[in-house]
């Protein structure tokens, strides 16, 4: 069988996550598509799907479901679905699968890993056993998705039925993402670089999804109007030389921390 999974991912937790599933399971292999860099991928050659994004606010980030209400429509293709947060995924599935049903996807496995999170300001408050999770159990309970797909895509290639999942709303996470999340906006504040750290690499253009970092003359600066404040900018810049006026420089997540790498390697 051969499965693509397409990903969306800031600082690489949701990258490991995809390359430690494609590792472990052994009846299909997968292809990988970073829906942050583009480029071309065919979905009619492929027998599974899987989606896989981070957590922003409560639900899916607007690149990924931009990405989804891109896809041509499908006749029940086999997909799963996996998110990874750090404190509570909220509605986040529930909004993957519905968007994904509607596009003709059959979703055959959900799962949510929770990791480190990459959200500067709770970083900077530097929250206890940050760098713990998934823990033992949560990431016991990861390993026992990955197994239950795996036995799903050996049923599919057997041309055997498997069921859909069902995934319920969460209704507090409802509530935070239609409420809530569009407040948020303004909670992080302006950003400024630092011109005496930026080196104009172009890392923090690179890594913008949503094109809101504009380059002028030798200055960097944020279309306010585009930025979809998913810290990207911050989190990735090499010289760590983006700040807000609450979070500066020590909160930064330069993709997983070694802990992380370490139990999905
Ligand atoms: C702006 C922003 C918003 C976030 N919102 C949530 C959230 O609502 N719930 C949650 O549990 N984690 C949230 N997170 C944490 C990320 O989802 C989590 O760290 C994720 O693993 C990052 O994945 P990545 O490394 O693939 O980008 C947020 C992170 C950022 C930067």
């Amino acid at each position: 069988m051969r499965g693509l999974i397409c990903y969306c991912s800031n600082t690489g937790n949701t990258e490991l996550t995809s390359r430690y599933i494609d590792k472990n399971i052994s009846n299909a292999q997968f292809d990988f598509y970073n829906i942050s860099e583009g480029g071309y991928f065919n979905l009619d050659e492929y027998d599974i799907i899987g989606f896989g994004t981070y957590t922003h606010w409560w639900g899916m980030p607007e690149v990924f479901e931009s990405f989804i209400n891109s896809l041509n429509k499908q006749e029940n293709k086999n997909a799963f679905i996996f998110n990874t947060y750090s404190h509570f995924s909220g509605n986040t599935q529930k909004c993957m699968y519905t968007k994904l049903r509607e596009k003709g996807f059959k979703i055959i496995a959900a799962h949510s890993l929770r990791v480190p999170t990459s959200y500067p300001p709770k970083r900077a408050r530097k929250k206890k056993k940050i760098k713990d999770s998934p823990n033992f159990k949560e990431f016991w309970k990861f390993n026992c998705f990955i197994n239950k797909l795996d036995g799903y895509i050996d049923r599919i290639s057997k041309e055997r039925s498997v069921d859909e999942v069902k995934i319920r709303t969460n209704v507090i996470g409802f509530l935070l993402s239609k409420y809530i999340k569009p407040k948020m906006k303004d909670i992080t504040g302006k950003k400024y670089v630092d011109a005496k750290l930026c080196t104009q690499c172009g890392e923090c253009g690179r890594v913008c999804t949503y094109g809101a970092v504009v380059f002028k003359k030798d200055k960097v600066t944020f279309n306010k109007s585009k930025c979809r404040n998913c810290w990207a900018c911050f989190n990735n810049c090499p010289q760590q030389a983006i700040y807000t006026e609450n979070v500066k420089g020590a909160a930064q997540y330069r993709g997983p921390c070694k802990q992380l790498a370490m139990k999905l390697k």
